[in-house]
């Protein structure tokens, strides 16, 4: 029998109809899985799998599935599961221990029983799986190939890891692969970012001052997208580069002690820890409104936040209003987690079906090799382009090619103005 953990199994059919709909807008994982089917590349493996479980990953999942893997896999979030997705996924025989709502304790009580599965590849999504593994259960970590990272915080973490010597196997930073973040990190946060803070509040955006704390990939598409909605967009950032960009791209750049007093509404896609602190909370207006898009729930000190309050109340789903001493409001949203998976679906499963085909194609390649020393690597950028190239193909889009003459052009020194 299965071994698995979800909410409820009777929403099962409902997940069915999910996974179908995302299925639908995911053509490059389609013919990946379609290959799979045939050529059976992972036949035997167990794959364990720390992921978001949404309709996407459960494609993904039935890519493997259609591989010959089986697939062990617990939520990369405990507020990020798609109950009926789990559901579907447990009746269709994936190991599966995820449920919305988790405590931290569940939480990782569901990335062990997924390391019970002693995985030949591992999966991730923010470096829990790998983490654990290698801090409570490290009697698995010999048979393990290789992995893969798909977020940017996961990958800095196991580049933290490498760096220490630490890391004890391969990981293929999916993160880094064009094909993703230019996509997912920025199209893809930046529409469900405002889809899950519309969710949560169904406020009017237009006119309203959005500071957008980070300019990194999500932060550009966040910022990009509520500037197209109406919002006067204000940019927080750390490196000069980046606010230097964020400036010529017309947004307004300060400090977040400054734009603490103007905002309306706050969003953190830093990757770090503490940027929006007490000390900027005294300053905000009265009905400011929190968020989070980032990986983990410490982009916003909640903590202090609690301390300061005078009370809470829940006003609906996902939306927390804190009291401070001086009677002024300000409003959380899901609980500083992710904004976008909380509160909405997550990326929308077209920019999944590239990040995903990164996945399969990049454990597919694991598979393959030799074990690799421990290291973070790129996804090889064969793979990369050829995910691009899937992707235009499907959308129906053609480009040009290099002729003879300007691939010579290109690869030679001596030609100048002519
Ligand atoms: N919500 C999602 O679905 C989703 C999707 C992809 C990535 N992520 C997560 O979002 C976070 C950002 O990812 P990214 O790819 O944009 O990273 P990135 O490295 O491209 O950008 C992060 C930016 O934040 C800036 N920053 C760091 N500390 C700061 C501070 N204290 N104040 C202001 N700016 C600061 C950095 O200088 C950098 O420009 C990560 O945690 C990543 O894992 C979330």
């Amino acid at each position: 029998m299965n071994e698995f953990k979800v909410k409820d199994t009777a929403l099962a059919s409902k997940g069915f109809l999910q996974i179908e709909w995302a299925s639908k807008h995911m053509p490059v994982l389609n013919q990946i899985k379609e290959r799979f089917a045939r050529e059976k590349p992972l036949k035997g493996l167990t794959l364990g799998a720390c992921l978001h479980v949404t309709k996407e990953t459960a494609v993904l999942v039935e890519t493997f599935l259609a591989g010959g893997a089986q697939v062990a896999l617990c939520g990369s979030n405990p507020l990020s599961t798609q109950d009926d997705v789990a559901a579907a996924l447990a009746e269709k025989g994936v190991h599966v221990f995820a449920w919305r709502g988790q405590t931290t304790e569940e939480y990782y009580w569901c990335v062990e029983r997924v390391i019970d599965y002693a995985p030949t590849i591992t999966l991730d999504d923010g470096a829990d799986l790998v983490s654990t593994l290698h801090s409570k259960r490290t009697e698995t970590l010999p048979s393990i190939k290789g992995g893969t990272e798909e977020t940017t915080t996961g990958v800095m973490r196991l580049r933290a890891m490498e760096k220490s010597g630490t890391l004890k196997y391969a990981i293929i930073a999916v993160n880094d692969a064009y094909t993703k973040y230019l996509f997912d990190n920025r199209y893809g946060t930046g529409q469900s970012t405002i889809d899950g803070i519309l969710r949560a509040t169904n406020i009017l955006l237009a006119g309203k001052n959005f500071v957008v704390c980070g300019y990194g990939w999500c932060g550009r598409g966040l910022a990009m997208r509520a500037q197209g909605m109406g919002a006067n967009v204000i940019v927080t950032e750390v490196n000069p580069l980046r606010a230097l960009e964020a400036a010529m791209n017309g947004y307004r750049v300060m400090p977040i002690s400054q734009a603490a007093a103007v905002g309306d509404i706050f969003v953190t896609t830093t990757g770090d820890i503490n940027v929006i602190r007490t000390e900027h909370m005294q300053k905000m207006k009265d009905g400011a409104i929190l968020a989070n898009s980032g990986h983990f729930n410490v982009e916003i000190d909640i903590k202090s936040l609690e301390k300061i309050a005078v009370s809470k109340r829940r006003m609906r789903q996902n939306l927390e209003e804190y009291t401070l001493e001086d009677e002024r409001k300000i409003y959380l949203l899901a609980e500083g987690r992710l904004i976008n998976l909380a509160a909405a679906e997550g990326h929308p499963s077209e920019v999944m079906d590239m990040s995903f085909a990164n996945q399969a194609l990049s454990v597919e390649y694991l598979t393959k090799k030799e074990r690799l020393p421990p290291k973070v690597y790129s996804v090889p950028k064969e793979i990369d382009e050829m995910v691009a190239r899937l992707k235009l193909n499907a959308m129906g889009i053609k480009i040009d090619e290099l002729t003879e003459e300007q691939k010579r052009y290109l690869a030679t020194w001596e030609m100048g103005t002519i």
